[in-house]
């Protein structure tokens, strides 16, 4: 039997639309297939790639998904999410972000992911310009030229700890600029940004009319600095983002929402009527009891994030005392190392540190961050050690 699965090229009925083809291939795709490569050739590769906790999903969260399929959830739902989570997001936001977002003006997503889409496709015009402070986590200008607008970087730099520049950040408006992406904590540096620099960001919005679309996704995993959401200073002008995956370890669930202006949420909500419906009504249950439940979660979170806090610590001062200059992030769960010392050519460092060193770690080059490379400190401190002495290899 021939299977058309295994037709090659795209040449034929099967050719790609511009859209799929405007698709920028991702240089870590090299580094993780090389990875995958020596697993399968029995190797043992380090991955310090994963963007996710490497703790398991709270208890009470799972119990509540368990009893959501006994007594039969498992239909669709309200576009928006069900009524009772969409409750609890908008008091989460007047409880831990002083937000007031009624629950009209609050959608559950699959993922903090599809918010950010829903939410460029809503309100992006092809042409648009996107502010995003660089380093960057990849999605961001993938999605927005997606929407058909441009991405337009502002550097930050290691020596600030990333710390965005307002100023930098208002000379790169122009009369085409519509929206500022905003990350804090970031991945991948993260860098936490201060109150200061987010009452002086609301001020740019507010001088050119711009939208702040903020991705609080690691809002709890804060560790010397205190973490304020944007929409405190320029309520009128964001879109605040979040999601379950990171704060209570749910990266499958899929489980994501955004609170904003009532016509934005409900343009979100018809693209999502139009694509995926509705997020998983399991993991919606299993969210609600992560929002719901505010004591074993908050436990949960002080847990993962004293656990973060030690890794953290760890791997900073090991990489700078092997010659790798790493600024200490005060929030999320990467690293940002330079790896000169290795090679100037992030790429080739990458590579380097993978085939000599057997640890997959992700280069700068699709984050806007040359000569560095990304580490997840999202695994247990014996790793980290191990890492660390692997990479040292490499430079005695
Ligand atoms: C900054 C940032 N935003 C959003 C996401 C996506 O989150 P989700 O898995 O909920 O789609 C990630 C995941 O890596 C992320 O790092």
């Amino acid at each position: 039997m021939r299977a058309a699965c295994t037709l090659r090229g795209m040449s034929g009925p099967f050719q790609l639309s511009d859209r799929a083809l405007s698709l920028k291939p991702s240089s870590t795709v090299a580094v993780t297939s090389r990875a995958l490569e020596l697993r399968r050739q029995g190797v043992d590769v380090i991955s310090m790639s994963v963007g996710e906790p490497d703790f398991d999903t709270p208890d009470h969260v799972k119990a509540a998904a368990m009893a959501a399929i006994e007594s039969g959830k498992t239909k669709y739902t309200a576009v928006s999410g069900i009524p009772e989570l969409r409750e609890a997001i908008s008091a989460k936001f007047a409880r831990e972000n002083g937000l007031s977002y009624a629950p009209d003006c609050v959608t559950v997503t699959s993922g903090g992911k599809q918010a950010l889409f829903n939410a460029f496709m809503a309100l992006l015009n092809p042409g648009d310009e996107v502010l995003i402070p660089a380093p960057y986590w990849v999605s961001y200008p993938e999605m927005v030229a997606l929407a058909g607008a441009v991405p337009v970087a502002v550097p930050t730099t290691p020596e600030s700890g990333f710390q965005l520049d307002p100023q930098a950040l208002e000379a790169r408006v122009t009369p085409r600029t519509r929206m500022i992406v905003l990350n804090s904590p970031g991945n991948p540096t993260g860098a936490v940004f201060t109150p200061e620099v987010l009452q002086a960001v609301a001020g740019v919005a507010q001088r050119h009319g711009l939208i702040i679309v903020t991705d609080e996704m690691y809002e709890h995993l804060v560790y010397d600095a205190r973490q304020v959401s944007i929409g405190l200073y320029a309520p009128e002008h964001t879109l605040t983002i979040n999601g379950a995956s990171k704060a209570y370890a749910m990266t499958g669930w899929r489980i994501g929402y955004a609170g904003g202006p009532r016509g934005v949420i409900a343009a979100m909500n018809a693209l999502q009527s139009q694509s995926t419906s509705n997020a998983s009504s399991v993991s919606q249950y299993a969210a609600l009891a992560a929002l719901e439940g505010h004591e074993a979660t908050a436990r949960f979170i002080d847990m993962a994030r004293g656990a973060y806090r030690e890794r953290r610590d760890v791997i900073v001062a090991g990489l700078n005392a092997l010659g790798l200059p790493t600024p200490t992030p005060q929030g999320a769960f990467y690293v940002m190392a330079n790896t000169d010392r290795i090679h100037t050519d992030e790429l080739e460092a990458a590579r380097r540190i993978l085939d000599d060193a057997r640890v997959a770690v992700v280069p700068g080059t699709d984050f806007g961050a040359p000569g560095q490379v990304r580490l997840s400190y999202a695994t247990d401190l014996n790793t980290i050690h191990e890492v660390l002495r692997r990479i040292g290899t490499l430079l005695t």
